[in-house]
């Protein structure tokens, strides 16, 4: 569901109200279609393929969305390379044979994709609509001129081209990824992206709403239209409305409606209050069209000073970067796998999202409005610059222009949206360019959206050398890594907003602990240095392994903690994505940069965020307890709400610690004899919490968890379910690394595999999948059957566990 559309499942309960309020006349409004069904697809090219006749009986069919990609096999061969995710890429078709309803009084149709990775061409009945090289970016053709009679068959086909690599420094993905909509409306309606509302004022008696709307008039003459907006709140009470009348000229008329929302409820990250404005057109008096814009009221304020406000309230910025891969899903858009990635992170105390480096799909954005999440919208990663070889750099004349304003056009209603970023470590800072492009992408943002800061993520922190800052035409200047260096900031950019918007770069692998835990591997040490890694490809999650340019979690957090200046940060990264494996060569092929593994999986370090983040009482202790006997193993414990925390090794205390302030964690040494640790929490001398951790025996049964037992059968519903392989007393046996076979019947089918091991080469579409330090996860999708799904896992000596999930209305 996006915001400027007329349909949300949600709302019907609105339309209800809407319809009620103006049953004079007749109803001729269509909503928008799901067009993701019944594709038929085939890898490799066809130039005849875009014909209407061609024969594509023996092409696969599919629904969409579909990542080609990630259904592949890995291999250091392929071109995208290691970066890219050593997935294949390579060209494919999709076309789609369909009728428009006869009884449709529609007489216009539009085609919207989300986003096409990438390079896309789209015919329609043989017709040629035309080409978005730009795999992140929306876009919709106008099919009406070249549809058949309603009743009769079309054809659209669409040539996706991702086979120019490497082209890009992270995986992508390859295909239709995101949504279709087949959009059939009236003569005259609102144009797409045809809204924009803005809250000029905000006091707590009442908050003015603006809206500018687009209308079009495909007749050829000029018509008379009624135009009325109504405010409804989040449960469907109407508020107020505004009505015009206008001469629709015949092509695009503009028009501004203001109305006055009483007592308004604020949008936050805590209380993220959306309200609804319809807008309805009147033609020949008949409604002709109803569209729906979500919306939040809100102010935010970046200050020099004193950071970040939000309705005049200071607010840490607690973020992270997020690519858009859905782990074991790849690229192929999931609302749900989406959703989860934010809960988890939300649980986290998170509440910000850098969308690193690009548009994001429309869904990620109402989650993140819908569960309150500031975010960073960031349209580029390259300019005219290259940075991979067959990046975007080699589009950018002909359509960056086009493609940042369809990115504001279509983003701006966001409550959630804080800042446009136009650009991620671009090289233009470090050439004069830099200063005319900055001020053009600038300019193309502020005239379409003047209400909230444009920025750029900079690397070079001298002002002397940055020409993206000399440009001027920033309003907020946020910089990656060297967080050591903001402290003179105030100094060097008098009177300026900056932003921290990447840190870290830590490394870590899930499970695995390189000792001594207080010394920090840097990996490599420096640009193209050779460095002793681990012979299996893992990295220490005690947050003591970084990359070069980077710096440990604790480190960092505790300059943007302690000044107050620094708005927030945004770690790189919130979740482990496909692709850029560094530090290490294939066979790692995924990211060691996350604080959560590729599954969904906490690491350590989010426990770090979770005590500082949020007021919950928590307490992790770890690593395992299954080393060598006599072996010196460094404990660590990160803690909320407690002063002091205590640790037993087989019943015998070994003393009480303080906890030091900005230290964020407490550490142990000792040596290792089986049996269990039990680390204690104390606050004013009470005991608050416990964690024990048994050493583990044999790998003997498998637990099966699902995040959630029901879900929707709406063909698209995911359960999550965690594999863990325990002892035989239930402990988690931390190295398991079993082979479990999996099984999936019923309403549901097996969606894809993982375990988190940046350098497993199995595929992530498969009925098996080996532990990696005691854990898989298994994705099963709903069908549109209600019913239920049975799944089981097995393994040599593991016996078999069942589960069964749910799938209702
Ligand atoms: C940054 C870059 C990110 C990612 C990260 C890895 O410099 O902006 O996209 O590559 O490094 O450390």
């Amino acid at each position: 569901m996006t915001n400027q559309f007329k349909t949300s499942i949600k709302l019907i309960a609105l339309f209800v109200f809407a319809v009620g309020f103006f049953s004079c006349s007749e109803n001729l409004v269509e909503t928008r279609q799901n067009f993701d069904k019944d594709w038929k697809f085939q890898l490799g090219d066809d130039s005849l393929a875009f014909q209407p006749d061609y024969n594509d009986q023996n092409w696969r069919a599919l629904n969409l969305p579909h990542d080609w990609s990630i259904e592949g096999e890995f291999s250091k061969d392929n071109p995208a390379n290691p970066e890219g995710g050593a997935l294949p890429t390579g060209i494919a078709w999709y076309r789609k044979t369909f009728k428009l309803d006869s009884e449709s009084k529609a007489e216009n149709y539009y085609i919207d994709f989300d986003g096409v990775m990438r390079n896309s061409e789209v015919w329609i009945n043989g017709h040629y609509l035309g080409k978005r090289p730009f795999g992140y970016i929306s876009f919709r053709y106008d099919l009406t001129p070249y549809l058949n009679a309603k009743g009769e068959e079309n054809v659209l086909a669409v040539k996706v081209d991702n086979s120019a690599q490497p082209a890009s420094r992270w995986y992508t993905g390859s295909g239709i990824y995101r949504h279709v909509w087949l959009v059939p409306e009236q003569a005259v309606h609102v144009a797409h992206w045809g809204t924009f509302v803005t809250t000029p004022e905000i006091n707590t008696e009442s908050a003015q709403v603006k809206l500018d709307l687009k209308v079009r008039n495909t007749t050829s003459s000029a018509q008379p239209i009624q135009v009325k907006t109504t405010i409804f709140d989040a449960e469907g009470v109407e508020l107020v409305k505004s009505t015009s009348q206008i001469e629709a000229i015949d092509s695009i008329s503009a028009l501004s409606q203001l109305v006055e929302v009483p007592n308004p409820k604020l949008w936050s990250v805590d209380s993220p209050t959306r309200y609804h404005a319809i807008t309805e057109i009147y033609w020949q008096d008949e409604l002709v069209d109803r569209y729906e814009t979500p919306f939040g009221i809100r102010s935010f304020e970046f200050t020099p000073d004193r950071g970040f406000f939000l309705n005049g309230e200071h607010l840490k910025i607690y973020g992270v970067n997020q690519h858009h891969d859905l782990g074991a899903l790849g690229a192929a858009v999931n609302t749900r796998a989406m959703e989860r990635q934010l809960e988890i992170l939300k649980e986290m105390g998170c509440n910000a999202i850098r969308m690193a480096h690009n548009p994001p799909a429309p869904e990620l954005l109402d989650l993140c409005d819908e569960m309150g999440f500031l975010v960073i919208n960031e349209s580029f990663d390259e300019w005219k610059k290259t940075k991979a070889k067959k990046g975007y750099h080699l589009y950018w004349d002909e359509w960056h222009g086009r493609d940042l304003q369809d990115m504001v056009l279509r983003d701006r209603n966001h409550p959630s949206i804080i800042a446009w970023s136009i650009g991620n470590e671009i090289p233009e800072q470090f050439d004069t360019t830099g200063i005319a492009i900055t001020r053009e992408l600038a300019a193309i943002v502020k005239e379409l959206d003047a209400t909230r800061p444009v920025t750029s993520a900079l690397t070079e922190n001298d002002p002397e050398k940055n020409n993206i800052y000399k440009s001027g035409a920033l309003d907020l200047l946020s910089f990656n890594y060297k967080h050591k260096d903001y402290l003179d900031f105030p100094e060097k950019y008098p009177g300026e907003c900056m932003l921290a918007s990447e840190n870290m770069s830590a490394l870590s692998t899930r499970g695995h602990y390189d000792m001594p835990s207080d010394s920090v591997r840097v990996w490599p040490p420096a640009y193209n240095q050779p460095f002793d890694g681990n012979d299996d490809y893992t990295a220490s999650s005690y947050d003591n392994a970084i990359a070069y340019w980077g710096a440990t979690h604790e480190d960092t957090w505790a300059v943007i903690k302690n000044n107050e200046f620094i708005p927030g940060m945004f770690i790189w990264s919130g979740f482990d994505y496909i692709g850029e494996p560094l530090p290490y060569p294939y066979p790692a092929r995924s990211s060691y940069l996350g604080i959560i593994d590729l599954c969904g999986f906490p690491k350590d370090v989010y426990y770090m965020y979770q005590s500082e983040w949020t007021d919950k009482t928590m307490l992790h202790l770890f690593p395992h307890w299954n080393w060598e006997e006599g072996q010196l193993v460094d404990l660590w414990a990160y803690s909320n709400n407690a002063d002091e925390l205590e640790l037993f090794v087989n019943g015998v205390s070994q003393g009480r610690k303080s906890i030091p302030k900005d230290q964020f964690h407490v550490m142990w040494r000792v040596p290792f004899s089986p049996g269990r640790i039990k680390a204690v929490s104390y606050k004013d001398g009470e005991e608050v919490m416990e964690k024990e951790i048994h050493t583990a025996g044999k790998p003997s049964q498998i637990e099966l968890t699902a995040d959630r037992n029901t879900i929707s059968a709406d063909g698209s519903d995911l359960s999550f379910i965690t594999v863990k392989v325990l002892d035989e007393n239930g402990n988690l046996v931390p190295d398991a690394d079993n082979l479990i076979n999996f099984e999936v019947t019923g309403n549901g089918f097996n969606a894809g595999v993982d375990n988190g091991y940046q350098a497993s080469l199995e595929p992530f579409k498969a009925n098996y999948r080996k532990a990696f330090n005691g854990k898989c996860l298994l994705i099963v999708q709903a069908t549109e059957e209600v019913g239920e799904i049975a799944v089981s896992a097995s393994g040599e000596g593991l016996g078999m566990t069942n589960i069964e999930i749910k799938t209702t209305n």
